[in-house]
This record gives structure tokens, sequence and C-alpha cells, in this order.
């Protein structure tokens, strides 16, 4: 199904051969990021890792702010993961917070493919039990959160990631459009309404410069809110 708009088809075919079109210029060969997406599928779970693009603009993101210390909330397979660790320096540190145990399995699996392993730390279980026990441990202020795992609760884990960040960081959220139902204020979508409160929460949130960006591509329609702390 797609739409005309000026002459031109656009579709989620049309999306999807312009996102191959991107990545075959931008996005080099890569057999690690490859088998990391393999071995997600192969083992059942869901293909919503982000596009290689997008994967590569988060770390073009944590290579422009210098990041040093990164948090990611919903790991799935380490594919996005991979992606932004290797920004990092290599004294650099990754956490990521994953609910389901198989899944934190595989992402381990493709991390130490990557020879990340050392720099990321896999954290199990809810991301409402394990973000209270970093912030607990007095974890230093993380440069980077990547926020992408149930969307019911990403207003708290915005809320979490502006405890864990300072000055400078950068907060960055998936899946704030969602083919756009985002706008429809009589969604019953668990999952939108999360997403409506938090970009409400996020406009009016004094501490953080932000916007939204729609993005359409291989993974669909969808956004990302990026969120620059004050005060730097
Ligand atoms: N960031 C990944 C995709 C994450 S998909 C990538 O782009 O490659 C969302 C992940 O969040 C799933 O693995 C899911 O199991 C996890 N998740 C769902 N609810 C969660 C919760 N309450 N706490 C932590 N992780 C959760
Ligand atoms: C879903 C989650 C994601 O992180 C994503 O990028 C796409 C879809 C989902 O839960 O449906
Ligand atoms: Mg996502």
């Amino acid at each position: 199904m797609g739409v005309v708009v000026k002459g031109v088809l656009v579709s989620q075919d049309q999306w999807t051969a312009v996102d191959r079109y991107i990545t075959d210029l931008f996005v080099p060969p890569d057999p690690i990021l490859d088998a990391a997406l393999q071995s997600t599928a192969e083992a059942g779970m869901p293909q919503i890792n982000v596009a290689p693009n997008q994967g590569q603009l988060l770390h073009i993101l944590a290579l422009s702010i210098q990041a040093r210390s990164i948090l990611e909330i919903g790991t799935l397979g380490g594919y996005s993961t991979i992606w932004i660790a290797r920004a990092l320096p290599p004294d650099g540190t990754l956490v990521t917070l994953e609910a389901n145990p198989a899944h934190a399995e595989v992402a381990r699996a493709n991390i130490a493919r990557a020879q990340l392993g050392d720099m990321v730390q896999v954290r199990v279980g809810p991301a409402l039990e394990t973000l209270p026990q970093l912030a607990a441990e007095g974890h230093d202020p993380f440069d980077l959160v990547f926020i992408d795992a149930d969307k019911i609760n990403t207003p708290a884990y915005f809320e979490w990631a502006l405890k864990l960040a300072r000055p400078g960081s950068l907060i960055i959220t998936d899946n704030v459009v969602r083919d756009g139902a985002v706008i429809d204020t009589a969604s019953d979508d668990p999952s939108v309404q999360g997403v409506q409160r938090f970009n409400s929460s996020l406009a009016a949130e004094p501490r953080v410069t932000a916007t939204v960006i729609q993005t359409v591509g291989s993974k669909g329609y969808d956004g990302l809110a990026i969120a620059l702390v004050k005060g730097a």
C-alpha cells in the first residue's frame, strides 16, 4: 500500500529501496553487525532493531559528543549496542538494560563477537528495577542515553535518564511517532499513550533542549526524539 505524493508512489517498498540505496552508499559491509541481526532472527526474536543508517546516526551522535559512558535501555540482540559502543574510546563503557534473559543471552554473544565484551555490561531485569540500582550504585553520569524499550514506560525511563545524565548529555528516544498514531488523541493503545505522554513531558521539560524527527525507512514510519541536557 502506498500514497502518491507529487506523482511519486511513496510506500514501504519505496522506503526500503531508498534505505538500501543509502546503506549501500554509507554503511560499509560488516559481518559482525550482519551476524548480530541473523542470530536475533534465528532466535525468533522480533526484528525491531534500529535500521543500519539509524545505528550509524547514533554512532555519529556518540562520536560528536565524545561519549565515554553510554546507557541503553532495551538491548534486544545488541545491534544498536554494537553501533554505539563502537563510538567509545578504548576506556569507554556502556551499560545496556534488558528485561528478557533470552534476549540478553543473544546480545551477550553478539557483543562478545564484536569484541566489545570488556566495555559493555548487559544487565538483566525490568529497567524500572535496574535503573534505581544503577542510581544507588552512584554510577558516574552517562554522556549518552538511548531509550528503546517498552513504550509504556518511556516517560519513566526519560525521568531516570535525566537523573543519570549531566549537563551536555544527549538523551535519544526511539519510536516516538508510531506510524503517525501519536497524533490520534483518542488512541487506546497503551504504547501510543506512553509515547504521547513522553512527547508532552519532553516538550515541557525545562532541563533540556529537545525536538522530534520523523523517520521512514526499512523499519517503517516512526520517529526519534533528541534531547540535550542544558547547562554544559
Ligand atoms: N535497541 C535495540 C532494540 C530494542 S527492542 C536495537 O535497536 O537493536 C526493545 C527491547 O526492550 C526488547 O528486547 C525487550 O525485551 C526490551 N524490554 C521490554 N520491556 C522492557 C523492560 N521493562 N525493561 C527492559 N527491557 C525491556
Ligand atoms: C517496537 C519497538 C521498537 O523499539 C521498535 O524500534 C519498533 C517497534 C515495538 O515494540 O513494536
Ligand atoms: Mg526502537
